[in-house]
Parts: structure tokens; C-alpha cells; sequence
């Protein structure tokens, strides 16, 4: 029954998109001045066409004194001049559409910079009209209102000299919690979806979405619920959600959603999707924290399939963001790098990419004088080497943070010049994937396999592929029901001949 509705009805772009994640500060930069921009990006839309995503996702570029590298927005209608300007984003905008690339950007609803005029505004004063935009709550100075901790250290309250409150942050104090209770926020916040909207965006990823209504009694936690969901995941954040996605669902062209549910229980973030009336899509982490084992991830599967299939929600995959070490260091080797790549976008559901990942690269390793982020993520967030020369392709040698490891030959030039790269991996399983309704948005079904394969079919009508991942450090034999061809091998091996029923040790193959 459901693969007839499949076969008959066109699925949304972004079921069967791939997203590529672009950490604007180290993707690309056009002045030279060591920081990428939205200039550095649309010079090079070629790279992603070439690669074959479907849509770009970027971090913030709004305008921010960066106290978290733009996750602190002081104006969330502007891009910051080290950016760029409103001019180009419009320019990258209409050129990544021209290419056939959808553009989805950071949405930061829950805090905003302490340096937003509405929050100046509202620390101004005790009676000033936007004093209740943020949670503000009595004490004295050597008494927080509660014991809650900050996502980076610390605690969430910070004292007020002037007005002698404290006022609520989950993050660094230079990031104000705004008070979603108040209905002049809410409506503030739905034009700053709007303006984006307006200017033709295809969707927003939401930050920290399950987080912006707090508990109203804020209440003491035991120390280890001080990060936990009891704080907010609130009933009012789903009737948020669902007026953002009534404003969302009221412009053409199946505009999206994507949130940030930092909640590491899948049965939790499958409650985002409403009854198919609040967020599109929701990041699921529990994958992502999973380590290279082929029963931790069959564990993990079985919990997408249980728990968003019976609410028709649809699946996000992600293996590396620009706030976790990368999947290449974390799996230790580039050959599960690539075995990972196979087995990231041929489950069902929305594969997230993140810059760097297609060239294999590794966390940086950040001297103490260079780090630069208040919670040690700096790692990941290395400038891409776009070529061999000194300066990478940046126009400097040294930029904001140092390059990652083997600039030399780990970069997008060397890469694409040697077929039998990382790089030329990602694009064949991508072409791939494009080339195949079922990969796209086919039926999942898992398949008999040694302990240490996860095996697995994916069909839509005539159209049928199968995937085997081997988690192991030793060749494996699996016997399939029938004969099948290899079309694309996470080392290379075979590709275009017959399966020969033997997978090499952290390995991964699509069969037709
Ligand atoms: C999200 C972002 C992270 C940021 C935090 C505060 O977790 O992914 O980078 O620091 O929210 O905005």
C-alpha cells in the first residue's frame, strides 16, 4: 500500500535531496583576509555541481560580534560585513538556484546576541517595552534564581549590574535566552522567517528548536539533569512549531524545515514532526554518537524505523556537523571514512553532509595560542584546501584557524585529479543515488548477514539495490539470494563487475 503512494506520488525535493553543510567562516574566502564569505561560496558552486548535491545549508552569516562564530545574531535580517552583504547572498542565492541547488540557512530562534538592540533595549531598564523579550528573574547577586548549567560551562544566569536582575542564557552569556511566552517575540521572530522567505530561500535549519520555551517554574535539577531536556522540550514549543509551519507551508515551493533537536532519544525527536504539522525534518544524534560497530548501528536504525515510520516522518542521516570531531577521526581510518559515505546515503531518509567530508579530511589539531572557540570545537571547523599551493587557494597561508591535517594533498584540486579518491567516491555514490528511485525513497528492509555486516534493501517498484556495510577488520562472505552486480564499492574494488560474495574489512558495497 505505502510503496503504491510512493510510486504515484512525487516526493518532495527534499526527501530526496542530498544537503551539504557549509561552515561560511571556512569553506572559501574571495578578500583574502582569512575568513571565507558568501562570495568565496558562489566561486565555488562548481565544486558542489560537480560533486552533484541538492542543496547547501549555511551556518549563520548574520550580522554578529561572534562570540560563538555567528550563533550570536545581532541582527537576524543582515549578513555580517566580514560576510558580505545582502547584495551577495542574493547574487549566491540566484546562482546556486540557476544550478539547480536549493539554499536552506540558519534560523537561531532561542538566544540572540547580547548586542541585538532588543536586547539592549531590554537590559536598559526594568519598565522598558522589551524587558520581558528575555527571561529576567529576581535575586541578588550572589543568588541565581536556579542551579541550571550552561551548554558551555557555567551557569545560565548572568547579573545585571544595571538593572540588578539576572537574566537567563543556555549558552555563553553573550547569548540572551529571548522569552518565546511573549507574543511580541513570536511575532518579531516570524518576520525574520519571513524576510528569508520573501527573499527566496527553500528552508531553515533550525538551532536548538526543542529549546526555546523554557519550563515556567525553572525549577532546581539534580546536577545530572543540569543538561538534560527537563528544562524545556515544553508542549508550547510543538504549538510554536506548528505556526511556523503553517507560515512555512503558506509559500510555494515546498519550503523546509530541518530542526536542531539536540535531544538524544529518537522516540523524543520523532515528536517534532507533529502529526505531519510541525517541523519537516529533525536531526536525529543518536547515530552520530554511535561508534563503528555494526550491531550499535543496527540498534540505531531499528529506533528511526520504529519510532518515525509509524508517524510518516521522514529520516535525516548525519555523521559530522561543525560541533562534533569529525567521522574520519572518530572511525580512525580513511577506509571506514568511505564505508561510512556508503552506508550515510543509501539509508532512508535525508543525508546531511558537512564540508570537508567528501576529501577525507581529519580534525585539525589546534595549538593552545590558536584556538579560538569557547567550547573546543575549532577541530572541525579548519579551512577546506581547495588546492596544493601554500595558501590553499585562500590567498593567505595562515588563516583563522590552521588548515587540516595533509593540506597538501587532501584538498579539492589533488582529489579531483585522482579517480580513485575519497572525493570520486562521494560523487559516484551521489550519481548513484540520483540514478535510483529507490535509494532516493524506497522502502528499507533489512537482510540476513554476518555479525559484522549490516545489510539492507532498498525498493520502489522494478527499481531495487542492495547495500552491505562491513563493520569489521576482516574480509567477510555473505551469500545473496541472487546474483548481483556492484555498482559503486567504498574501495574502488570491482565496480561494474559481478559480486564476487566477499567484502574486504571496512568496506561497504551498493549491489544492483
Ligand atoms: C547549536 C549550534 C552550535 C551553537 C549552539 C548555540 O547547537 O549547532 O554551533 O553553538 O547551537 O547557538
Amino acid at each position: 500500500m505505502s510503496e503504491r503512494t510512493d510510486v504515484t506520488v512525487e516526493p518532495p525535493w527534499w526527501k530526496t535531496a542530498v544537503v551539504y553543510q557549509i561552515y561560511p567562516r571556512s569553506f572559501a574566502d574571495s578578500t583574502a583576509d582569512g575568513v571565507g564569505d558568501l562570495q568565496g561560496i558562489r566561486a565555488h558552486l562548481d565544486h558542489l555541481e560537480w560533486l552533484g548535491v541538492d542543496a547547501i545549508w549555511l551556518s549563520p552569516f548574520f550580522t554578529s560580534p561572534m562570540a560563538d562564530f555567528g550563533y550570536d545574531v545581532a541582527d537576524y535580517c543582515d549578513v555580517d560585513p566580514i560576510f558580505g552583504t545582502l547584495a551577495d547572498f542574493d547574487r549566491l542565492l540566484a546562482d546556486a538556484h540557476a544550478r539547480g541547488i536549493k539554499v536552506l540557512i540558519d534560523w537561531v530562534p532561542n538566544h540572540s546576541s547580547d548586542r541585538h538592540p532588543w536586547f539592549v533595549e531590554s537590559r536598559s531598564s526594568r519598565d522598558n517595552p522589551k524587558r520581558d523579550w528575555y527571561i529576567w528573574r529576581d535575586g541578588t547577586p550572589d543568588q541565581m534564581p536556579n542551579n541550571w548549567s550552561a551548554a558551555f560551562g557555567g551557569k545560565v544566569w548572568t547579573w545585571d549590574e544595571g538593572t540588578e536582575q539576572w537574566y537567563l542564557h543556555l549558552f555563553l552569556p553573550e547569548q540572551p535566552d529571548l522569552n518565546w511566552r511573549n507574543p511580541e517575540v513570536v511575532a518579531a521572530m516570524h518576520d525574520t522567517l519571513r524576510f528569508w522567505l520573501d527573499r527566496g530561500v527553500d528552508g531553515f535549519r533550525m538551532d536548538v528548536i526543542h529549546g526555546i520555551v523554557k519550563r515556567e517554574d525553572l525549577v532546581d535539577l539534580p546536577v545530572d539533569r543540569h543538561h538534560s531536556p527537563d528544562r524545556f522540550d515544553e508542549p508550547a514549543v510543538h504549538a510554536h512549531l506548528r505556526d511556523i509551519r503553517t507560515l512555512i507551508d503558506g509559500y510555494p515551493g515546498d519550503r523546509t524545515s530541518v530542526g536542531e533537536v539536540y535531544i538524544l532519544s529518537t522516540g523524543k525527536v520523532a515528536e517534532y514532526y507533529g502529526q505531519g504539522d510541525e517541523l519537516h525534518m529533525a536531526f536525529n544524534f543518536p547515530p552520530l554518537y554511535a561508534p563503528w560497530d555494526a550491531a550499535a548501528w543496527r540498534k540505531r536504525v531499528d529506533r528511526v524505523v520504529e519510532e518515525l515510520d509509524p508517524r510518516d516522518a521522514w529520516p535525516t542521516w548525519v555523521l559530522s556537523n561543525h560541533d562534533n570531531p569529525r567521522h574520519r577521526s572518530r572511525y580512525g581510518s580513511e577506509a571506514r571514512a568511505r564505508a561510512a559515505a556508503v552506508l550515510l546515503l543509501t539509508l532512508r531518509g535525508t543525508p546531511f553532509l558537512y564540508a570537508g567530508e567528501e576529501l577525507g579530511l581529519e580534525d585539525a589539531v589546534i595549538p593552545k595560542d590558536r584556538e579560538v572557540d569557547p567550547a573546543g570545537r575549532d577541530i572541525c571547523r579548519a579551512p577546506i584546501p581547495w588546492t596544493p599551493a601554500s595558501d590553499h587557494g585562500w590567498g593567505v597561508d595562515d588563516p583563522w584557524l590552521p588548515w587540516p591535517p595533509e593540506p597538501d594533498v587532501r584538498n579539492v584540486e589533488s582529489l579531483r585529479a585522482d579517480e580513485t579518491s575519497i572525493l570520486h567516491l562521494y560523487r559516484r555514490i551521489l550519481a548513484a543515488r540520483h540514478a535510483s528511485p529507490a535509494l532516493q525513497a524506497g522502502t528499507w528492509a533489512p537482510l540476513p548477514s554476518p555479525p559484522t555486516v549490516l545489510a539492507y534493501s532498498r525498493v520502489l517498484g522494478d527499481d531495487r539495490r542492495i547495500v552491505l556495510v562491513n563493520f569489521g577488520d576482516a574480509p567477510v562472505s555473505v551469500s545473496l539470494e541472487s546474483a548481483a552486480v556492484v555498482e559503486v564499492a567504498s574501495d574502488g574494488a570491482g565496480e561494474g563487475a559481478a559480486f564476487t560474495g566477499t567484502l574486504a574489512a571496512d568496506s561497504a558495497v551498493i549491489l544492483r
